[in-house]
């Protein structure tokens, strides 16, 4: 058999932390593109996934002359936005990843996204390093006042740390000791021992924090480094390749001329143009055919639009679009199943719903209750689990992922003649279609007529209530 060294699969890393502490310039930095720029209010709003070759990472690391030699075929980069809005899509990119990047703003520290992210990480015994982000910012801002003493900074552009860090003025090297020292206090406030890289002498116990700036590329070397040789160190068998299919759905979106399409992330084995794969759909298990695999170009993000690569077939770890008939009603955040040979088409419905089912047994049996709908599974999850709080205590008799549609209108009405007060959609994350709309205000206000015939305007109930969230 293969040495399991000489078989590793492609690490996966999640960049996570608070909103704008420069997650995806420092990808755009490493790839050399302008993702970030391209995005609406700067603001990140869904998972990509980028991969980076060996080789990429050999050349951007050579400056630091490390001998070891790289035995991963690559990097699997997943950005994740740091909005406090999008808990779901954070919990979803560090549910896959193996090894995570935790980004902190030098001049802000930790933020309220920084802790979920790190709380989201600990929960799962998931290793990560700090980038300690920005770093040319306190030096830009000093330039003002000292422009002569930083006369050597632009020469430093994508350079080791170590080497940036010795050309600083002395002022500009205490202003960063400072708010390091800040910040590896407040790490310590979550119960966390942090260290900057070169000088952690007991990395597993104690977090690496490297310096980077994602503007100039400072820090950028050690980082990809340490994140490929700290994971073929200690996660040799995690990281060993095995033919078992292991893959997750990230998005399910419409690409002009291929229809409704899924953007996934393989972890483990490898997919067929041609496969039958399974996965879990709104309306039971989705049973089709792989008829396209595509990525981008190597150092591309799957986000963002463009041309793509035709694949027979691919091996993890990779981040795919996969394009197939009827993936309309995929549900994001649940996993994808290949169907061999041996395989009972059955038993792998019935694995491809568990997702489905725990939150299916959340609703009430009784049939009264309001309607929840989300963007994804995970946000649904959320937002169920919000509803069952004893403070809250709301019960739930129907579910959606995706738009709001006159039908799910139609379902919430039903329980106008049940109990009013639950005639309601809690919409999340979700559009609502104009014909929705229309058929939601009809309801209200044939509603108010029956009330007013009644003439008891006190006990008048607002029904079919639609709650944006
Ligand atoms: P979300 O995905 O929305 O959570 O943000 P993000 O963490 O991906 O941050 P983003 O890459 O969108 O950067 C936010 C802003 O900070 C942009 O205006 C960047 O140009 C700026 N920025 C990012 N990195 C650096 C850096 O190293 N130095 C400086 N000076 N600015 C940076
Ligand atoms: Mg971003
Ligand atoms: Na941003």
């Amino acid at each position: 058999p293969e040495k399991s060294e000489d078989n590793l699969r492609s690490p996966i890393c999640c960049i996570m932390g608070h909103v704008d502490t420069g997650k995806t310039k420092l990808l755009d930095c490493i790839q050399g593109t302008n993702v970030q720029e391209g995005e609406a209010g700067g603001i990140t709003q869904q998972i990509g996934a980028t991969y980076f070759p060996a080789e990429n990472i050999r050349e951007r690391t050579k400056e630091l002359k490390a001998d070891a030699k790289l035995k991963v075929p690559g990097l699997l980069v997943i950005d994740t936005p740091g909005h406090e809005s999008f808990t779901n899509l954070r919990s979803r990119g560090s549910s896959l990843c193996d090894i995570a990047i935790l980004v902190v703003d030098i001049m802000h520290g930790l933020e309220p996204q920084t802790i979920e992210s790190l709380n989201l990480l600990r929960m799962r015994n998931t290793e990560f390093i700090v980038a300690l982000n920005k770093c040319n910012s306190v030096v830009l801002i000093f330039s003002n006042f000292h422009l002569d003493r930083l006369y050597g900074w632009k020469n430093s552009r994508n350079a080791p740390i170590l080497k940036t860090m010795k050309q600083q003025s002395k002022d500009v090297q205490n202003e960063f000791n400072m708010r390091l020292t800040q910040i590896i206090t407040q790490f310590k406030e979550q119960g966390l021992n942090t260290e900057l890289y070169y000088k952690n002498r007991e990395m597993g116990e104690t977090y690496s924090i490297i310096p980077t700036s994602a503007i100039s590329g400072e820090g950028v070397p050690d980082l990809l480094l340490l994140l490929v040789q700290w994971s073929q160190k200690t996660m040799v068998e995690k990281l060993t390749y095995n033919n078992e299919v292991q893959c997750t759905v990230l998005e399910v979106k419409v690409v002009e001329g291929h229809g409704t399409t899924i953007d996934v992330v393989l972890v483990n084995g490898v997919l067929h143009e041609g496969d039958q794969i399974i996965v879990c759909g709104m309306q039971g298990p989705i049973v089709t055919t792989i008829r396209a695999l595509l990525t981008p170009h190597p150092m591309k993000e799957l986000r963002v639009k463009g041309t793509y690569l035709h694949h027979k077939q691919i091996k993890a770890a990779q981040g795919i679009k996969i394009t197939a008939q009827g993936l309309e009603h995929a549900i994001a955040g649940t996993g994808l199943y290949v169907v061999g040979p041996q395989d009972d088409l059955d038993d792998i419905k019935e694995v491809a719903m568990e997702d489905m089912k725990s939150v299916m047994n959340r609703i009430d049996k009784s049939g009264e209750g309001v309607c929840v709908q989300a963007s994804t599974l995970g946000s649904l999850e959320a937002l169920l689990e919000f509803l069952k709080t004893p403070e809250v205590n709301i019960p739930v008799s129907g579910i959606s992922i995706g738009p709001v549609h006159k039908k799910d209108v139609m379902k919430a009405s039903v329980m106008l003649e049940k109990k009013k007060e639950f005639a309601t959609i809690l919409a999340f994350d979700v559009k609502v279609t104009p014909e929705a709309r229309m058929n939601w205000f009809k309801a209200y206000i044939d509603n108010l007529k029956e009330q007013k015939k009644k003439e008891s305007a006190d006990e008048a109930v607002f029904p079919c209530v639609l709650k944006i969230l």
